[in-house]
């Protein structure tokens, strides 16, 4: 898997940097990508100069060499492999992306099938795993119990987490993206006390996905193409976005040489905030919170107001200044499930698009680039398609598990790879004596 770090080139360019206070200078070679900005190497900084580089929430740090996945943000530019996002949610179907994601090229006929075929032949989980669940309250967040039995399956699957050894890591990568709709469909079904549902070999990975979520012993479920469809592009819109907040997770947890399964508990853990994928669960929230078109423009004044702690949900982006390129996708996904089911007319739809209007039009949201993110209409699928709120970011953790793989195993396979350990800038006390209690004041 991922046998190819991308190369990059080091070019004769560099950057001096000039300390002011003694005049020394130092040099530092600035490096090339495929495509993307360039990057000033400072792995020899602190050696050199004696300084760290200061940059909270990492806007100017690239931390990683990767040849997954590009954003241009500025363009709202997003390849897979090279592959625009716009002709995979077109042309391709989830199990394709996963595997182009993890070996770096689309497959060809024989390779899908057998790819296909033992991607499924892992979708069952453990029965012991069965039990584990009923350790969670009823009422338990579904991410809960994802981050709980993702985590959990280390203790099940100790024949696959010996990470020097390649096949143990294919066989890790092969059940975490086979069991995790098992997982995440089991925890919707704990929630409402329904029996669980088993997969079923002969359904593709989107189907069985539907099926575990929908069917029940006691009567027959019927898979709607269009709604598997849809689910399909949802899971390919979301399978990897380079090395955002639960990948960067999954990066440095697994740095330390902790087991594949660990990493991905910590990666779901991560995702689960609002700011990054529990955004879509947030964006159903502030629709209804709103509730009628004509107090719209009420909370974008409050979106506004630098004193209100209140943002528009589904809105902004750390690396697109531009329309994400998956919200389009998902807006067009969105009327054709509603279409499908009827509901067009569905008030939040268009609660949602009238939102959407104000804000692009509005010179705050303009000025500072804040564009619909790829958030803000799947909430209106997912609710039209009959899953609950609290799924909502269950079902980006499935998407994105394959994203979190493919990134954990290029981490490892990169020879350069060390544990990851920001350093800081220290404001607090300087040294000081220890006091006795007696001594205290
Ligand atoms: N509504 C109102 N104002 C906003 C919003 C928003 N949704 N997003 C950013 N801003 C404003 C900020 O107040 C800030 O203004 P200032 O410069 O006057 O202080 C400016 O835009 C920049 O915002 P930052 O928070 O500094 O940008 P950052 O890159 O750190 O954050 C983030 C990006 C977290 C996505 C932010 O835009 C946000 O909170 N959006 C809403 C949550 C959301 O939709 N998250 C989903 C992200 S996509 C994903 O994870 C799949």
């Amino acid at each position: 898997m991922n046998k190819k770090v991308v190369e990059s080139s080091s070019s004769n360019r560099s950057v001096t940097l000039v300390d002011n206070a003694t005049g020394r200078e130092f040099t530092f070679p600035v490096i090339s990508g495929s495509v993307g900005p360039d990057v000033i190497d400072v792995r020899n900084l602190y050696q050199d100069t004696g300084f760290f580089t200061f940059d909270p929430g990492y806007t100017s740090t690239g931390s990683c060499e990767s040849g997954i996945t590009f954003i241009d943000g500025d363009e709202g530019t997003l390849l897979y492999r090279g592959y625009p996002i716009q002709e995979l949610a077109e042309h391709s179907d989830f199990m394709e992306v996963c595997y182009l994601l993890l070996y770096g090229d689309l497959p060809n006929a024989e390779q899908k099938r057998k790819f296909e075929h033992d991607i499924t032949y892992h979708t069952m989980l453990h029965e012991q795993i069965h039990k584990f669940y009923d350790g969670f309250r009823r009422d338990s967040h579904p991410m809960a119990v994802m981050v709980g039995v993702v985590g959990a399956l280390s203790a099940f699957y100790h024949d696959s987490t010996d990470i020097t050894n390649p096949r143990h890591r294919m066989i890790a990568s092969y059940r975490m993206i086979a069991k995790m709709p098992t997982i995440a469909a089991w925890a919707y079904k704990y929630a409402i006390g329904q029996p669980f549902v088993y997969p079923r070999n002969e359904l593709k990975y989107s189907e069985n996905f539907l099926h575990m979520l929908f069917a029940n012993p006691c009567e027959p479920y019927t898979i709607n193409p269009v709604l598997a469809r849809a689910l399909d592009r949802i899971l390919i819109l979301h399978a990897d976005h380079e090395q955002n907040a639960s990948t960067s997770t999954v990066r440095l947890a697994g740095s330390s040489g902790a087991n594949p399964f660990a990493c991905i508990a910590a990666g779901i853990a991560s995702l689960w905030g609002p700011a990054h994928g529990g955004a879509n669960e947030a964006v159903l929230r502030m629709l209804e919170e709103i509730g009628d078109k004509n107090r719209i423009p009420e909370y974008v004044k409050r979106a506004k107001n630098p004193d209100d702690p209140f943002r528009l949900m589904g809105f902004g982006h750390r690396v697109y200044k531009n329309y994400d390129p998956r919200a389009k996708i998902m807006r067009q996904t969105c009327y054709e499930v509603l279409d499908e089911l009827g509901a067009r007319d569905e008030p939040l739809l268009e609660l949602a698009m009238g939102l959407e209007q104000v804000a692009l039009d509005d010179e705050f949201f303009v000025k500072k680039k804040l564009y619909p993110n790829v958030d803000f209409y799947s909430g209106i699928i997912f609710k039209a398609m009959g899953i609950p709120l609290s799924m909502f970011t269950v079902l980006f953790a499935v998407a994105r598990t394959v994203g979190w793989v493919a990134q954990w195993n290029e981490m490892i396979e990169d020879p350069t790879q060390k544990i990851g350990r920001p350093r800081q800038l220290y404001t607090g006390a300087t040294r000081r004596d220890y006091k006795l209690l007696a001594q205290r004041t």
